[in-house]
């Protein structure tokens, strides 16, 4: 007898094969065709990552399932179907574009669904933690990307898969993305496996914002060099491509990613309104405080020198402040 959790790879092959006819073949798939082309998503890449669709059917999948067999309660296990508390059970993906996610080998263990439908109550639905898919543990295109990533030994972190796919799409092979949740240890040490820096390509917005900030301590303690993409506000890395292109895209942002230091002394001096020498000495013993942080003295010294040349300071006065901060602590 085939255990179960082969059984469970084999539907999810199976419902990806069948996703994807539906949207590229069938007339059920147009409007998803519409939508895809209308986002400039190519028919090459709709076929690369096995892009599909779920027609808004409650029996679709369901009846596909039964017909071949497949014990139903196992595939509500497997996350494919769902079942309501009366015990019916039905189609759990329903008119969404459908995006296969693939375990570290490119099996097919879950799907990412996004509404067609704007009204629909979630924008983005992926399938539950099942014997298969665990979201803490997976990366969104790991198994594609992987022998970019090593060759360059650097990976591009985005937060979703409709960032990964815009730009691969583009040019840049080596994006992955976490799965609507924020980036876990697990992950940060599959991206160290494969890679010795990550530039982080979070959305432009207060979400992304704040997963940045968790990312990076995640990753730096994991042993990650980080780097952060400048995004205008309120923009992502797809929306950035499609109104600058794929060459500024590389130039303005994906050149401009900024080490973790500089970033945060950019945030810093954002978000402090310096109108006298009070204002300027707070901020100078904020960005001090940062700069202490680091461990290579290098480093320290180089930031350090920065600062004094942005305020008309003498290095020394800097060098004496910074011994200063540094014994309070
Ligand atoms: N995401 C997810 N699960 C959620 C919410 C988001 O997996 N519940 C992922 C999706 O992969 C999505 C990404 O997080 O692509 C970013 O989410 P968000 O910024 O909210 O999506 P948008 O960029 O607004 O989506 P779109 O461009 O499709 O309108
Ligand atoms: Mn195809
Ligand atoms: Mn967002
Ligand atoms: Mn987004
Ligand atoms: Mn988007």
């Amino acid at each position: 007898e085939k255990k179960a959790k082969q059984i469970m790879l084999e539907a999810h092959q199976l419902v990806a094969k069948l996703y994807h006819y539906v949207l590229t073949e069938t007339p059920y798939g147009h409007e998803a065709m519409k939508y895809l082309q209308k986002r400039g998503i190519s028919r090459q890449t709709i076929d690369e990552y096995g892009i599909g669709f779920a027609p808004d059917s409650w029996n679709f999948v369901t009846s596909f399932l039964q017909n071949r067999r497949f014990s139903l309660d196992l595939m509500v296990e497997a996350g494919l179907l769902a079942k309501s508390e009366a015990g019916k059970i039905f189609d759990r993906f329903r008119g969404r574009v459908i995006f296969p996610i693939h375990d570290s080998q490119g099996k097919v263990i879950a799907f990412g669904g996004r509404a067609l439908d704007p009204s629909a109550p979630a924008k983005y639905l992926n399938s539950p933690e099942s014997p298969l898919f665990s979201k803490s543990t997976t990366l969104f295109n790991l198994h594609r990307a992987r022998p970019y990533i090593r060759k360059r030994k650097q990976a591009l972190l985005f937060e979703g898969y409709v960032d990964v796919i815009s730009v691969w799409q583009a040019g840049f092979p080596q994006g992955i993305a976490t799965l609507g949740t924020a980036l876990t240890e697990q992950q940060a040490r599959m991206i160290r496996r494969n890679a010795e820096s990550v530039v982080l390509l979070f959305d432009g917005d207060a979400a992304g914002q704040e997963a940045t900030a968790k990312a990076i301590n995640i990753l730096q303690e994991a042993g990650v060099v980080v780097r952060i993409a400048p995004l205008p506000p309120g923009t992502d890395p797809d929306d950035y491509i499609r109104q600058h292109g794929a060459e500024a895209f590389s130039q303005q942002v994906l050149l401009q990613a900024m080490p973790v230091t500089a970033f945060r002394l950019k945030h810093l001096r954002d978000k402090h309104v310096i109108q006298d020498e009070t204002d300027q000495k707070q901020f100078i013993e904020k960005a001090i405080e940062l700069v202490n942080e680091l461990d290579s003295p290098v480093e320290r010294d180089l930031y350090l020198r920065q600062l004094a040349e942005e305020h008309s300071l003498t290095l020394e006065a800097i060098k004496w402040e910074s011994r200063r901060l540094y014994k309070q602590q």
